[in-house]
């Protein structure tokens, strides 16, 4: 087989949750309320504690039209996550499907992308975490950890050659957070599930705790010019707040560990959008009432995020230390979802031969991944450990808006190829959604520096030598006994009849 017949081919969908005879079965054990939680899980992190005073300044009350145009830009995403979701329900998420619809080599494109969006930013959410835990402690005991333990020891640049924070020997909060959360998905799904709820839960109560006492200060003319920022303002500060929104596709992640994924998934990621949206109108809409707009700009705003708008209604900095325990428990969920999701995309790469088999072996008594999840925290806290957040965040959105692009492209090629398939959630508003969406996501793309595109160009070269060398040799899908020949074919498609067989019903569903 050439190359081009290796990068071209596809996995078909009837062998979506098939691969290397080494690879494990994960158990279906999630509901769909604990999938929600996943997806507030994941995005609802440090966020929104800190984006008001720097949107705020942009677009000035009208900051509330821009959550919603940010929130209506991520969920374009999450209606064509929603419907390959339903349709494809395994493990890999954006890797799958791009292994189904666009041919092994795009896939790979996207496994770099992926890496990046769980990977990396799992790295950088617990770097961050790191600064939050600290505040807490000095809050509550008036102590820290010192500096040569708090930070990384590579120091990060500013564009005028300063230096952005202080360095020490290791970032040590940070590798600690990792390990909690990899004991507690070695523990089980189910485990790691039932603590993100309890974390969600008490980050949301914390957040609307925020919007309650903000409404005591509340003034109406503080709306006043609403629209004075004008069309300029209010999207630069949506495109700061997209960040915010970041996380809700990894809901998909758990596509082979949900109990009836055809209508959990889709289910879950709408309802985690709506709750998220809901949330952030509400912080925003409290905040701004709250204080005057110039306040947003002031140095104390900038350290310290909602905290200081708290200490400055009640005069009292006990909300502010309640606030302060949410941000840490905030962060501790999205760290352990990403990090799940990391270790899902890597297990459905390791069954299709991308990765060594070994990343697919499932422990058959918490049925988790186990190797593949200590392998995986272990290289994410180093990383977490060494390398500051600067660094790492940039990557962490190019490879998200990329991996954002190509679902949606997905959704349309599907449609095109597999026009019979069960598609349980179908995108309203096909074609202009996928469309949209893509628009929206070279949209952000574009604003990003080019040290960014060059450092994504030079990792996109290292994961494609890799499959080069590796990948292409190892593919499960060349040994797939029932692999209808003509998928084997550059740009032949899925025989819809095998196609639709992928239709799990919970009744008949033996796992
Ligand atoms: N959405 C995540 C956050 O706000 C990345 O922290």
């Amino acid at each position: 087989m050439t190359l081009r017949q290796q990068i071209m081919r596809r996995k078909p969908l009837a062998a979506a949750d098939e691969g290397s005879d080494e690879a494990g079965h994960l158990k279906r054990s999630i509901g769909t309320f604990q999938l929600t939680m996943f997806g507030v899980g994941a995005t609802v992190g440090t966020g929104i504690f800190f984006v008001l005073q720097e949107a705020v300044p942009h677009a000035g009350p009208a900051v509330l039209i821009s959550f919603l145009i940010a929130g209506i830009a991520a969920g374009l995403s999450v209606l064509c996550y929603a419907e390959l979701a339903a349709a494809i329900p395994v493990s890999g998420s954006t890797y799958s499907y791009a292994y189904h619809t666009l041919g092994e080599g795009m896939a790979m494109v996207i496994a770099a992308c992926v890496l990046l969006e769980y990977g990396v930013s799992t790295s950088a959410v617990a770097v961050g975490w790191s600064g939050y835990f600290n505040e807490l402690t000095h809050g509550l005991f008036g102590w820290q950890l010192p500096q040569s333990l708090s930070y990384a020891p590579i120091p990060f640049y500013e564009p005028d050659g300063s230096i952005a924070d202080p360095t020490g020997i290791v970032n040590l909060p940070a590798v600690v957070l990792v390990f909690l959360c990899m004991f507690l998905l070695l523990r089980g799904a189910t485990e790691s599930a039932t603590v993100n709820t309890i974390m969600v839960l008490i980050k949301l109560s914390v957040l609307i705790m925020f919007a309650v006492i903000a409404f005591t200060a509340f003034q109406a003319d503080r709306f006043d010019n609403f629209w004075s920022a004008g069309a300029g303002g209010i999207s630069t500060a949506a495109a700061t707040i997209f960040f915010s929104f970041i996380g809700l596709d990894a809901v998909a992640t758990a596509g082979e560990e949900v109990r009836d994924p055809q209508r959990a998934l889709p289910r879950a990621l709408m309802a985690a959008l709506f709750v998220v949206i809901g949330v952030y109108l509400l912080v925003a809409a409290a905040g701004v009432g709250s204080q005057p707009l110039q306040e947003f700009s002031s140095p104390d705003q900038q350290s310290a995020g909602l905290a200081v708008i708290l200490r400055n209604v009640t005069g009292s900095e006990i909300p502010a230390i309640i606030l302060a325990a949410g941000a840490v428990i905030s962060v501790f969920s999205v760290t352990l979802v990403t990090l799940y999701g990391q270790t899902r995309i890597l297990f459905a790469m390791g069954r299709d031969g991308m990765v060594s088999p070994r990343f697919a072996h499932v422990n058959p008594r918490t049925m988790t991944p186990n190797y593949n999840t200590v392998v995986v925290s272990i290289v994410i806290a180093i990383i977490a450990g060494i390398v500051p957040a600067g660094y790492l965040w940039d990557t962490v959105s190019i490879g998200t808006l990329v991996a954002f692009t190509v679902v949606a492209v997905a959704v349309v090629v599907l449609r095109r190829t597999q026009r019979d398939l069960y598609r349980p959630f179908r995108v309203p508003g096909y074609p202009v959604t996928p469309v949209l969406a893509v628009v929206a996501c070279v949209y952000v793309l574009w604003g990003l520096p080019w040290h960014t595109w060059a450092a994504f160009f030079v990792w996109l070269a290292i994961v494609l030598a890799f499959y080069y060398v590796y990948g292409r040799k190892h593919a499960a899908l060349a040994r797939l006994r029932h692999v209808p020949e003509d998928v084997l074919e550059p740009g032949a498609g899925v025989h819809a009849s095998e196609a639709t067989r992928t239709r799990i019903d919970p009744e008949e569903d033996p796992r």
